[in-house]
């Protein structure tokens, strides 16, 4: 693996192969590389775990990691994506971790560029290291994703981390339906029934309103939004044995989930954003061994 820029290069081997060296990060059983890499974390959008988390990830390889703050750099004078990535690269960084608010911006960089691309995000195309970290937390708390019931409910057409996961949780012997409002169901098949779903899924996974990817809300009520599609107490109490709640965050609390709910028992959120350093690290290595 050279680069990794969304879920449908990667292999079920890769990505078990993945999981496998994450865990063996988290119990302290694989030593990490010698420090001979730098980094940079080039961030377009706004990120509070995916930004924070590669940081971790890459001083506990350890890695050298070089600030970049979008606000203070040449983008400001217009300088294109291409060309602070081909700056970067005359200066000798290794690889590069980038979120951007357009879809598929690394199509121009990858076969074009040195250093590896890593996708911290495109637009609403796709977040790959979420749906690992998000396939991982599933794989801990089952041992296998085979036959288990993932719904995944909320704002799906905005959503990059819908994308990634329906592009990798079915070929990990998953069953992934999707719960919507009609009106942001996008390319995706959604099912009828959230109330059923609730009862039978081994994982509810509710996504955040993406407020800023919509045009105009100014018909949405929060109030109703919850009423039908949000992960209410009452909803959860019918959850099934052993069923647990996932969100990528942040969240909209009140809105898709009950601020309640957020740290209860099933809730695996904060567990999801722990996983994410161990499947940084993991997918850092793999990359940066692969280029050796
Ligand atoms: N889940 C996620 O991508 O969060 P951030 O936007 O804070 O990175």
């Amino acid at each position: 693996m050279k680069n990794l820029v969304s879920m449908k290069e990667l292999s079920v081997e890769q990505i078990i192969a993945i999981l496998e060296q994450a865990e063996a990060f988290r119990t302290g059983a694989a030593s990490t590389l010698i420090s001979k890499y730098t980094m940079a974390n080039l961030f377009f959008e706004p990120s509070t775990r995916t930004k924070m988390s590669f940081e971790m990830a890459e001083r506990r390889l350890p890695i050298d990691v070089l600030p970049f703050e979008a606000g203070f750099s040449s983008t400001l004078k217009g300088e294109t994506l291409y060309d602070t990535v081909k700056v970067l690269e005359a200066i000798g960084l290794d690889a590069l971790v980038i979120r951007h608010e357009q879809n598929n911006y690394f199509e121009e960089l990858i076969g074009n560029v040195k250093p590896a691309i890593i996708n911290g995000g495109d637009g609403t195309g796709n977040h790959p290291t979420q749906s690992l970290l998000d396939i991982f937390t599933i794989w801990q708390e089952f041992g296998t994703l085979e036959d288990k019931i993932v719904t995944i409910v909320g704002d799906i057409v905005h959503s990059r981390v819908a994308r990634s996961n329906a592009q990798a949780l079915t070929r990990l012997g998953a069953t992934v339906q999707f719960v919507c409002p009609p009106e942001w169901q996008g390319e995706f098949e959604t099912i009828n029934s959230f109330e059923e779903a609730i009862e039978t899924s081994d994982v509810l996974m509710m996504l955040r309103v993406q407020h800023e990817r919509h045009d105009g809300l100014a018909s949405f009520s929060k109030e109703a939004y919850n009423k039908s599609y949000g992960l209410t107490v009452d909803r959860e109490r019918r959850m099934k044995d052993g069923a647990i709640i996932m969100h990528p965050a942040p969240f909209n609390r009140d809105v898709e989930i009950a601020s309640e709910l957020v740290e209860c028992e099933r809730s695996r959120i904060f567990k999801q954003m722990e996983n994410g350093v161990y499947i940084r690290m993991a997918v850092i290595e793999m990359i940066l061994k692969g280029r050796e």
